[in-house]
């Protein structure tokens, strides 16, 4: 059934940090589409099924073009980069491929697993001076941002002793406040891996920046603007989202201590439960197209030039694929959630986010077995719901 008398407004921010905000509650009950208000008051559709978001997810007569004037904008400070083209994800075949060709092969499966002994490394490390210096602890500022920052660093060849500096941009970039911060936040980082990939020519090291510049010489079919354009995506990517699906991850698991119990009994379900908690807290709620063709699509028409975004939220909840979408569930096969999106945007880093997740948590609460909430859940900032859905903080004792 689609529902087109009573917009809501989207995104709007989350009432518990690992649920849809109670508002969708109307979008949840109206699958596949539905239609939404967006800040500047634009009508767009809402995609919340989850047979219908795959289907479209494929399709090429949608389009990732932000510079297209019927691109949805979920905040006034997205919209302010609208002209400002980003890797891989504001791009279209065939030009996506080609972006997408030149780094593929160094996220497969195969890469993460090999990756596995020096994210142990890097776990095992934080969680040595975590316990050195505490209890208590921010969970955010002392684990979960720093893994995934440091792993991303070595993959990349980043110096991690730069990490001050690019957080702070990465977070003003997807958080703001102010539409001037993210425009500023952008060209710090362009500044900053111009500067790192000129060094790289001159003198390269191990790392895929390095590997990047060796296989795309000065001149070639690659340019540094590009290699500028990757390297940004893959860092600002490659670390904001594991940190704040560990730390959300953290506190949903303290949420549920029964499902947590179950996990120390069992730890071969470790795996699946990654993918449940990456399918429960879809932690990128709104993916966001332009149709560049007409669409029919259950029983309705979806016209040139709307705007379509997708809610991973309501989609990984939609009942008919999901029994009991609600409930934390290890044995599920969750394996088909849109949490990483569909089709040739589908993220780069899942492989090495699903090793990375494996590793944080397995190890954080085998040797925390005592790990609990340092202060009343309910008063735990958790992030607002224009940006990647995560912890602000997570005061934790053990
Ligand atoms: C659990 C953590 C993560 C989540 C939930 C996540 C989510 C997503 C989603 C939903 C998309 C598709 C966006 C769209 O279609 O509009 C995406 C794309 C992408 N992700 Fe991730 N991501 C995660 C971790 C990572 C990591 C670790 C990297 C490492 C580099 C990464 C790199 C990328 C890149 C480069 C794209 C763009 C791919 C393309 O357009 O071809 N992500 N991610």
């Amino acid at each position: 059934m689609t529902d087109t008398t009573a917009p809501v407004a989207f995104p709007q921010d989350r009432t518990c940090p690992y649920h849809p905000p109670a508002a969708y509650g109307p979008l949840r009950a109206t699958r596949p589409l539905a239609r939404v208000t967006l800040f500047d008051g634009r009508e767009v559709w809402l995609v919340t099924g989850h047979a219908v978001a795959r289907d479209l997810l494929a399709d090429p007569r949608l389009s990732s073009n932000r510079e297209h004037p019927g691109f949805p904008m979920p905040t006034a400070r997205f919209a302010a980069i609208r002209a400002r083209r980003a890797a891989l994800l504001g791009v279209d075949d065939p030009e996506h491929r080609d972006q997408r060709r030149t780094v593929a092969g160094d996220f497969t499966y195969k890469r993460a697993v090999a990756l596995r002994p020096r994210i142990q490394e890097i776990v095992d490390e934080r969680l040595d001076t975590m316990i050195a210096q505490g209890p208590p602890a921010d969970l955010v500022s002392d684990f979960a941002l720093p893994v995934p920052s440091m792993v991303i660093c070595a993959l990349l060849g980043v110096p991690y002793a730069d990490h001050d500096f690019f957080e702070a941009q990465s977070r003003r970039l997807l958080r703001g406040p102010a539409a001037a911060d993210v425009e500023d936040a952008r060209d710090r980082l362009e500044a900053y891996f111009g500067a790192l990939i000129d060094r790289k020519r001159k003198a390269p090291g191990t790392g895929l920046l390095d590997d990047l510049v060796r296989r795309h010489p000065q001149g070639g079919a690659v340019d540094r603007e590009q290699l500028v354009a990757l390297a940004t995506i893959l860092l600002v990517a490659g670390h904001e989202t594991t940190a704040n699906m560990i730390s959300l991850g953290t506190y949903t698991l303290l949420q549920n201590p029964d499902r947590l119990a179950e996990l120390r009994a069992d730890p071969s379900l470790v795996p699946g439960a990654v993918e449940e908690l990456i399918r429960m807290l879809s932690i990128a709620d709104g993916m966001l197209r332009v149709a560049v063709e007409d669409i029919e699509v259950a029983g309705t028409t979806i016209r040139a030039g709307d705007g379509v975004v997708f809610s991973t939220s309501v989609i990984n909840r939609d009942e008919t694929v999901y029994p009991e979408p609600d409930t934390l569930d290890w044995h599920r096969p969750a394996r088909h959630h849109v949490a990483f999106g569909f089709g040739i945007h589908q993220c780069l880093g899942q492989n090495l986010a699903r090793a990375e997740l494996d590793i944080a948590l397995r190890t954080l609460f085998d040797r925390l077995p005592g790990l609990r909430l340092a202060a009343p859940a309910d008063e735990i900032p958790f992030k607002p719901g224009d940006t990647i859905q995560g912890m602000l903080e997570l005061p934790v004792t053990w």
